[in-house]
């Protein structure tokens, strides 16, 4: 089967003075167009680092990252925007609108930028809002949304475009269990209609049992994630925000096969 994203010995390193400290190491994945994967792992692990490296919103260290076979570090800073712009969806860890903007102006910017006409990109910007619940909110500005509403504009800029490759940080994290479950929905039926890949980083362990498959990030590289065993259904139904607790990570960290994928 053809692939979507392929990351081969990704490595990362950030340097404070003397000391460097290393987040990624030798990193391999690799990814089927129209798959869903779910990335897990600890606060502080990498997670961000990681999608930031395969949005081309960062450098590498060492490595490659091959998005539909193109190797997005080896292209000159305007390629790789225009390239991030038709075949990458981003919806950040913190939502990153611009503040300036309506929500129907921000979700139309992809649009624009891609070289639609406004009408469209805004009609376009429109629908995409009703779909992620927020019709009634379409003339407002960042500011004057709640953060989770925030969230889901950012939600649906990043789908607007129907890129082939979402990643997606925490897109959850902020919405209370109906509309993240509205939102799952969403991530399923473009997936079905236009074969779009996601890669989500999540606290969530329902959410991210729901994906087609689960990757745990530990010590800088991803490894099979057997998703929920019985205990960590109980534990995460036990915990309100079901959200990973340092003990549900560490039984977490017991349940994961040590192949790499
Ligand atoms: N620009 C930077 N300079 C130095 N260190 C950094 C930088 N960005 C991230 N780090 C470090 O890299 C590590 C991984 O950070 P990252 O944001 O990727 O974690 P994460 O897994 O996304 O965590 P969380 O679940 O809390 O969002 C952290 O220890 C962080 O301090
Ligand atoms: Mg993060």
């Amino acid at each position: 089967m053809s692939k979507v994203l392929q990351c081969c010995q990704l490595s990362k390193s950030y340097n404070q003075g003397d000391i460097e400290t290393k987040v990624l190491n030798n990193l391999e994945l690799s990814v089927d167009k129209g798959e869903l994967l779910a990335v897990v792992g600890s606060s502080g692990c990498g997670k961000s680092t990681f999608l930031h490296l395969a949005g081309a919103l960062d450098t590498p260290s060492a490595g490659k990252v091959l998005i539909n076979d193109v190797d997005i570090h080896q292209l000159s800073d305007k390629a790789r925007a225009k390239f991030r712009n038709q075949h990458i969806g981003f919806i950040y860890q913190f939502h990153h609108l611009m503040m300036e903007f309506s929500a129907q102006e921000n979700v139309a910017m992809p649009l624009m930028i891609k070289g639609e006409a406004p009408k469209k990109a805004l009609l376009a910007a429109k629908e995409m809002l009703e779909q992620v619940g927020l019709a009634h909110r379409i003339d407002y500005r960042p500011s004057q949304l709640s953060g989770g509403e925030r969230q889901r504009v950012a939600i649906a800029r990043a789908l607007v475009t129907k890129p082939s490759l979402i990643l997606a940080d925490e897109p959850t994290g902020n919405l209370d269990s109906d509309t993240a479950e509205q939102i799952y929905q969403l991530i399923r039926s473009l997936n079905k209609a236009v074969n779009t890949s996601f890669v989500i980083v999540t606290h969530d362990l329902a959410l991210a049992s729901r994906m087609d498959r689960q990757v745990k990030l530990v010590k800088g590289q991803l490894q099979s994630f057997s998703g929920q065993s019985d205990a960590e259904v109980n534990d995460n139904q036990a915990t309100s925000d079901s959200s990973l607790s340092t003990e549900e990570t560490a039984k977490a960290d017991s349940a994961v096969s040590e192949r790499h994928v």
